[in-house]
């Protein structure tokens, strides 16, 4: 008997299930014109290493991306690439077929499901670091923190997507 609770990484098929989803959302990112002139390296595989890290940190899983890089600050690591609403929907497009194209290799329960796609697109949502223009100001409440201004700080949003379960 495991003298641990099984972590969220586990329940949802632990690194298979990761490796999946990453692999998948970067052969999606590999011919997006809009993504993949903002990777700085030619290579993918190392970007691809790191976000497979840090999902498999964030959901409890091992702690290398921790060790490796320290604290994520992932708006601050974003802020050298001007991220827009129409960047913000290509990553949430190529993440959802990932999504899709794994749950179609591998079981997900759905209760895990629809709490991955509510963090993935809120975190998302987060790290657009470009002013809307102002006609083009979409409604956030809905994946937003349910609290005021101070939502926008980059202390609260490190705080909703930083913090290890
Ligand atoms: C909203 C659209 C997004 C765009 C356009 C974007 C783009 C990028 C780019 C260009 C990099 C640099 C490649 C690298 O050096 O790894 C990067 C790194 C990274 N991104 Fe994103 N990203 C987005 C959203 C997200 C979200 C929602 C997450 C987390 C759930 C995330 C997690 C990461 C991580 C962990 C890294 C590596 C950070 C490090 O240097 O350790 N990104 N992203």
């Amino acid at each position: 008997m495991p003298d641990t609770e099984p972590t969220p990484f586990d329940q949802m098929g632990g690194a298979a299930f990761f490796t999946s989803l990453v692999h998948h959302f970067y052969a999606g990112v590999a011919t997006d014109p809009v993504l993949r002139p903002m990777y700085p390296e030619t290579d993918l595989e190392p970007a691809e290493r790191r976000l497979r890290l840090f999902l498999t940190q964030y959901w409890g899983g091992p702690t290398t991306y921790g060790d490796e890089r320290g604290h994520p600050r992932l708006r601050l690591r974003h802020a050298p690439f001007a991220i827009d609403d129409d960047a913000r929907d290509h990553w949430v497009a190529h993440m959802r077929s990932a999504l899709d194209e794994t749950m179609r290799e591998q079981s997900l329960d759905p209760a895990w499901e629809q709490q991955l796609w509510r963090y993935l697109v809120g975190a998302a949502i987060a790290m657009v670091n470009t002013d809307p223009p102002a006609s083009a100001d979409s409604p956030r409440a809905d994946t937003s923190p349910p609290t005021s201004a101070a939502t926008d700080s980059p202390t609260t949003i490190a705080t909703i997507q930083e913090t290890p379960r």
